[in-house]
């Protein structure tokens, strides 16, 4: 098991929705993004109009749906949920347009996948509340605009940076970047998932769980389901050593490394000397995706520190190379000093 995939058992994906917060107290953490969601949403609500449009980026597994639902969830309202990949033509993204209600939130996650003519539909759908329809085509094309309900979209990326400005720039409510969440956050998450999946979870078991959750209240939620597996089937209370034995089972480290995230620091300290290598070089060499390697492996692998980015390719640091027990070379210690 080296990364969460997103595609789950239909079980677990169903533990997915039990185990999300409904409401603000629930969701744990990111204070600074709750609390000015809940300014942006008052002064909306009293004023009688719908928030300005939101958009939330980070990693996989953050809470970012979870916070969209939250939103809408305040407000009363509704919410119509696609995705970026699931907006095929402009024609697709007219009919949610117009089938939406007044005060809707429209949520589309991954919407750095969206199609560039669909994005330009989004536009003034955004920024005047009106939908530009174009009859014919060539020198006779006349364009005729239509009022949509007033609405609010939320947004959800991991890859913010394949947002193009123009789209970005129209997120007037806000750009949230959720980040990483401390030690004790995701215990606290998880002794909430314990109590809604009655399960027994003392502190050690948690503390376990919790330092191999790469800070990630998905990955601990699924390590939490697989430890609770591993004791039901081993016939044992969910203690720090069946957890340990179930997380080591799953091929996961002491600091929530997977095979791929430890082959991936392997790659490049082995192959290429410790870096500086190239994105590609690396998805080549170990076979997957870009994408996957980009989104879900490095950002953890940075924010503890043992993996740098820099503009010739990507760097192992001194970390990473204690982690793995390699030996560092004197040309990478060079470059790390
Ligand atoms: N702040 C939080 N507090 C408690 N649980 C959370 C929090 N954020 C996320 N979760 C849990 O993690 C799971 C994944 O969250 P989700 O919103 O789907 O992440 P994302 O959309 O960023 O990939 C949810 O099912 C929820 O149970
Ligand atoms: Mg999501």
């Amino acid at each position: 098991m080296s990364t969460i995939r997103p595609e789950q058992p239909a079980h677990d994906a169903f533990l997915d929705t039990v185990l999300r917060p409904v409401a603000w107290d629930e969701y744990i953490g990111q204070g600074r993004i709750k609390q000015n969601l809940r300014i942006l949403l008052s002064a909306a609500r009293e004023r009688g109009q719908p928030p300005e449009h939101i958009l939330f980026y980070g990693p996989p597994g953050l809470g970012k749906t979870t916070l969209a639902h939250l939103v809408a969830h305040e407000l009363g309202a509704s919410v119509k949920a696609t995705s970026g990949p699931a907006i095929e033509k402009t024609g697709d993204l007219a009919s949610l347009l117009t089938n939406l209600s007044p005060g809707d939130v429209l949520f589309i996650d991954e919407i750095h996948r969206l199609p560039k003519a669909v994005e330009e539909v989004l536009y003034p759908a955004m920024e005047s509340g009106t939908l530009d329809i174009i009859l014919g085509k060539g020198p006779s094309a006349r364009i005729i605009q239509l009022d949509l309900p007033p609405f609010t979209l939320v947004a959800a990326t991991t890859r913010i940076a394949l947002l193009s400005a123009p789209l970005r720039s129209r997120f007037s409510g806000g750009t949230f970047r959720l980040s990483f969440y401390s030690l004790d956050e995701t215990k606290e998450i998880l002794l909430r998932s314990a109590r809604i999946l009655k399960t027994e979870l003392d502190a050690e078991a948690c503390h376990e769980i919790a330092r191999r959750s790469r800070l990630t209240p998905r990955t601990a939620n699924y390590l939490l389901k697989r430890c609770r597996d591993f004791a039901q089937v081993h016939k044992q209370p969910l203690s720090a050593n069946v957890a340990r034995d179930a997380l080591a089972l799953l091929e996961i480290d002491e600091r929530g490394l997977g095979v791929l995230d430890r082959a991936l620091l392997e790659t490049i300290i082995v192959k290429f000397g410790g870096g500086p290598v190239g994105l590609g070089t690396i998805a080549a060499a170990l076979s997957e995706e870009h994408a996957t390697i980009e989104e879900v492996n490095e950002p953890y692998l940075m924010q503890i520190g043992f993996l740098e980015r820099t503009p010739r390719g990507r760097v192992a640091t001194e970390a990473a190379y204690r982690h793995l027990n390699a030996k560092l070379p004197a040309s990478a210690q060079e470059k790390l000093l």
